[in-house]
């Protein structure tokens, strides 16, 4: 952990009351933040910052958004919890504009993403015994290599990290790996018959921003379909809008039979998930066999409907295919011997660094954050660029002056 020696006394306060009562199971950059707005944050010191993570695609919309703040103050003052056990006048409100704005004939709605992953997974083991006819206990789901879904024992127990999974064992069973954008080791899993999903991410976020090849969402599609095995997209991450598409598998047309939404389904307000399919998959579960005391509160429903509505009004996904397009020309115009790699889709992008110094992208984040611009490396040497989707092109190319202004002093 960086020494916070260097940090004012008012930053090292707040650190050290999170180190000294807090677990450490994060490693955060040294910058305390106390306010949002928009494409902005401010730490405790009155420093603005660019937000170049958006909560991990969670602030799609901007900080504090205020048509998203006006739905969750209005709610809030009304009704925010019933529990499933009784109706609200919200609930099925929600159902049908989430379910009409995807095209799906239901939604299940938890609160975490990884809770809509568990939820996915339920979803077709069940539809695998009762519908494919798979002998009981005997489902299999694939996952590819490198995925992230989230810290619970089923999906550490997909995960190839041993950072998710190391000493955390023993893991669930009937879960198998496959590498990521390999269409051939796909169909050979599914040889299988007992296989009833295969679950993946349409560009694997944390692993660094993985785009597969062209043609690798079709053809998870199209072996589905030829092997009766659920198609399972986690768009918790590169769904609403993020990748200049409201879903990413959006940029190949193709629509997966379960969809795993989260994160900026509330647009940074509240642990809001969903998972959307059709009738003859959805109504396999009854009712008392899976829910959440918070899954589609009323306080939620409120939130996601708002927050839906303005990636739509305000156009976000075209400016984020507009502005990530402007964001990696213009790096890779700076031409760093330091950057081996820009890539990403739409506001989802990564830069992958190259230094003689292990610590280096570490190191370049703090200057980033010296400079006024906030990111976070992943997996030693990416680091993640993905700003909130209303950014404009000249707070865009402010950044990008910022980023030049700190790769100089790698040298
Ligand atoms: C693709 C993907 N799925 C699932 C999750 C888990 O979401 P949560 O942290 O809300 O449980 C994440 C979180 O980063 C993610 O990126």
């Amino acid at each position: 952990m960086q020494s916070t020696t260097t940090l004012s006394a008012t930053t090292q306060r707040y650190i050290v009351l999170e180190e000294k009562y807090g677990a450490h199971n994060y490693h955060p950059l040294p910058v305390v933040l106390d306010r949002g707005e928009g494409v902005f944050v401010w730490d405790v010191e009155g420093r603005r910052y660019y937000d170049f993570l958006s909560g991990y695609s969670a602030v799609n919309q901007g900080h504090c958004h205020p048509a998203i703040i006006k739905a969750l103050i209005d709610q809030s003052t009304k009704l925010t919890l019933t529990s499933r056990a009784f109706h609200s006048n919200l609930l099925g409100e929600y159902e049908k504009y989430i379910t009409t704005f995807f095209g799906y004939d239901k939604v299940l709605p938890m609160n975490t993403g990884v809770e809509g992953g568990e939820t996915a997974i339920k979803l077709a083991r069940r539809w695998g015994y009762t519908v494919k006819g798979i002998a009981e206990n005997q489902a299999k789901i694939i996952f590819a290599e490198g995925n992230f879904w989230g810290r619970t024992m089923a999906a550490i127990s997909s995960s190839t990290d041993p950072s998710s999974y190391h000493n955390f064992g023993p893991f669930m069973p009937g879960f198998e790996l496959i590498p990521y954008n390999d269409l051939v080791a796909l169909e050979k899993a599914f040889q299988n018959k007992n296989v009833a999903a295969f679950m993946f991410e349409p560009i694997q976020g944390e692993a660094g921003v993985v785009v597969p090849d062209e043609g690798y969402l079709t053809g998870i599609r199209n072996l589905c379909t030829e092997y009766n095995v659920l198609m399972i997209a986690d768009e918790i991450q590169t769904g609403l809008a993020r990748t200049g598409k409201m879903l990413a598998c959006d940029h190949e047309n193709v629509r997966p039979d379960i969809l795993i939404l989260g994160k900026a389904l509330s647009g940074g307000v509240l642990p809001v998930s969903a998972v959307l399919c059709d009738d003859k998959i959805m109504m396999t579960i009854k009712p008392g066999e899976h829910g959440s005391t918070y899954g589609g509160n009323p306080l939620a429903c409120a939130v996601a409907v708002a927050a839906l509505r303005v990636l739509k009004e305000e156009r976000m996904t075209e400016n984020a295919a507009a502005m990530g397009e402007l964001l990696r020309k213009e790096i890779r115009k700076l031409n760093s011997p330091f950057i081996t790699l820009v890539r990403g889709k739409g506001l989802l992008n990564a830069i992958v660094l190259k230094h003689a110094n292990p610590e280096a992208a570490w190191d370049f984040c703090l200057t980033l954050k010296e400079n006024g611009l906030l990111a976070k490396p992943t997996h030693g040497d990416k680091i993640r660029f993905a700003p909130p989707l209303i950014i404009t092109k000249e707070q865009l190319m402010e950044c990008v002056h910022i980023i030049n202004k700190s790769l100089q002093s790698l040298g």
